[in-house]
């Protein structure tokens, strides 16, 4: 799928704090399903906390002008200890930016640069319940649903999602 807006995924950490904040002030439709509505930097710093202690790496979406217009976190293997499963923790693209093709080739990015680690046989995720729009989005990107709704530590419900990565491009 060719995309017409040019995007550059590039390591993000506090000193973008001014810009993260405004991309996740951009997503308050979505951070509306969960627990806090509204962002904060309290909550642009504990994702990048969790992030650094988990292993995973905190990304900025960048577009042509280097402006940044969304967020993705994800992890090359070691999800829940299994050293063969990738995860995708977090995506999120400013409101105005959506329904364009760009969350589909960013997700193609990212798998692309888990296979080329070569660690993970599958790539994991999760989405809530309530948020219907991501569940298509997810299955338009070759995820399946891998099991029944889990409650999770902040109050939030999500679906366990899987993608295989032996046998598909
Ligand atoms: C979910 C998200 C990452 C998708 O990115 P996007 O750039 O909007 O998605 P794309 O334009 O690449 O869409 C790819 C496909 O997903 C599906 N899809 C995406 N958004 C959808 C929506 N709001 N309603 C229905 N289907 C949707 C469509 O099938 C679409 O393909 P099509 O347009 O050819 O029909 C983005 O909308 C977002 O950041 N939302 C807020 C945060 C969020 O919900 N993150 C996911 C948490 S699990």
């Amino acid at each position: 799928m060719t995309h017409p807006i040019v995007f550059h995924l590039c390591p993000v950490d506090e000193t973008d704090l001014p810009a993260l904040l405004e991309v996740y002030r951009g997503c308050e439709d979505f951070l509306a399903l969960g627990p806090h509505p509204q962002a904060s930097p309290e909550m642009v710093r504990a994702d990048l906390e969790l992030s650094r202690s988990s292993g995973s790496q905190f990304h900025g979406i960048r577009d042509e002008s280097g402006r940044l217009i969304g967020v993705a976190d994800w992890r090359a293997g070691g999800f829940e200890g299994q050293a063969d499963t990738a995860d995708i923790e977090l995506l999120m693209i400013a409101r105005p930016y959506r329904r364009q093709g760009l969350g589909h080739a960013i997700v193609a990015e990212i798998e692309k640069r888990i296979r080329q680690e070569g660690r993970a046989a599958q790539i994991a995720s999760g989405v809530q319940v309530n948020n219907r729009a991501a569940m298509r989005f997810w299955l338009r990107c070759g995820f399946r649903s891998a099991g029944p709704p889990q409650k999770q530590a902040d109050g939030t419900t999500s679906i366990p999602l899987l993608k295989d990565l032996h046998g598909s491009n």
